[in-house]
Order: structure tokens, then sequence, then C-alpha cells
């Protein structure tokens, strides 16, 4: 199986988490792709779903399942979502593709965060993958001074603007030993929006695809 194929075991897997009648969350990125293309599979079992960004939400639209504004949602039992990288806390750095700060918000309307992933996400450490920072435009430069004092290597993702009209911070190089120590201390910088560390409210389920099968882990 390559890589693709192992995200989309991972996703269809997280098919058994969603509950009939209700309304999923619903992530960004390739393996969430899979996730979306297998919903439209039982749209008619769920009620709708909040999507994470654009992309996704034009994805949703495209299968025809019924899109609701996160403000008309008090709460959804299954936020689904795939990770660039997660450890055995199942901490998570996401926004590869940018979508983090809409994938936090509609993460926290969720009882539960399902990641899905294939086996090459899962990690001892997280920081080799450089963590994603969304900041407002006019606090840039002073933001970066910030990350770079913590460690990192800030570099300005190039052509990128979030959905919410910010920029990237991409930070190379952190050493992180306190994922949700470093969360918060980021999120504190004024300036930023939101940053890729998901630690403080990681996932609480791990769909982790590989060559043998998906294996599921829970949050210890
Ligand atoms: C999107 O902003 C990210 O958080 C994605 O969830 C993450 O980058 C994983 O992407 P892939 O599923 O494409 O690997």
């Amino acid at each position: 199986m390559n890589q693709d194929e192992l995200k989309r075991a991972a996703a269809i897997a997280a098919l058994d988490y969603v509950i009939d009648g209700e309304i999923v969350g619903v992530g960004t990125g390739s393996t969430a792709n899979h996730f979306i293309d297998g919903l439209a599979s039982i749209k008619d079992r769920i009620c709708g779903a909040v999507a994470s960004s654009e992309a996704s939400a034009q994805r949703l639209a495209g299968h025809g399942v019924r899109l609701f504004d996160l403000n008309d949602v008090e709460r959804m039992p299954v936020y689904v979502d795939g990770a660039d990288e997660i450890n055995a806390g199942l901490a998570m750095i996401k926004g590869g593709g940018g979508a983090l700060t809409r994938e936090k918000i509609v993460a926290a309307v969720a009882d539960r965060f399902v990641c899905i992933c294939d086996a090459s996400k899962r990690v001892a450490r997280l920081g080799g993958f450089p963590l994603p920072v969304e900041v407002i435009p006019m606090a840039r430069a002073h933001v970066a001074r910030r990350l770079a004092a913590l460690g990192g290597e800030p570099r300005l993702r190039q052509n990128f603007v979030t959905d919410n009209g910010n920029l990237i911070l991409d930070v190379h190089g952190l050493e992180i030993t306190d994922p949700a120590g470093l969360e918060s201390a980021i999120d504190h910088i004024a300036g930023v929006v939101s940053n890729g560390l998901f630690a403080r409210h990681g996932a609480d389920v791990l769909l982790l695809a590989a060559a043998d099968g998906v294996e599921r882990l829970l949050r210890p």
C-alpha cells in the first residue's frame, strides 16, 4: 500500500465513529479529503457537517453533504481530521495545509477528536515537521522575533493567505519537550492567532494505518 492508500484506509475506518442523525466536524488535507469522500456514501444517515476550511466545505458541498455554520451548532459528537505529526500522548502538529485555526475551533466544539493518519505521522518527539503559526499580517516581524527567541527558525510561508486573511510562519528547528507549554507560550505572543500544536487538547482516538491494518490507539 502506498501512503495515499494508507491515508484512505485510516479515513474509511473513521466512518465507524460517525453517529447517525448527528453533525460531524470535518478537517482539512489529503487524509480528510478521503474521509469526506467516504462520508458522501453515508450522507443520508447524518444531519450534516461543519467544515474546518473553505476547501473542505467545497468538497463536502460537491458531494451534497449539508453544511452548517459553526455558530449554529451547539455541540457535535465527533471531529475527524489528519495531522502532520502525532506522538504517543496523541498531541499533534497540524496546519501543513494552513487551516490550523479553524481546525482548532471546530475541534473545540466536538466531544471527541478522531485523528486519521498513515503510520509515517507517528513520532517519538514533535518538531521534525515545522510548526505552523497563523499571524495577523502587521505582527509578522514581531512574532518572528519572539519565535526565534523561543529557539525556532520562523519562515514565512510563501504566496499563502489563510481562510481568515492572515499569514503563516512555519517554525523550523524547535525542540518540543513540553508541547502543551509551548502551545500556550506561542498563543500568548501578541499578533498570534493560533499555532499548530494541538497538545492541551490533543486527539482522543488515533486511527493509524500501516500495511498490516488500521491500529486504534486511545489517549493515555
Ligand atoms: C491542515 O491544515 C492540516 O492540519 C492537516 O490536517 C495536516 O496537514 C494533515 O494533512 P494531510 O492529511 O494532507 O497529510
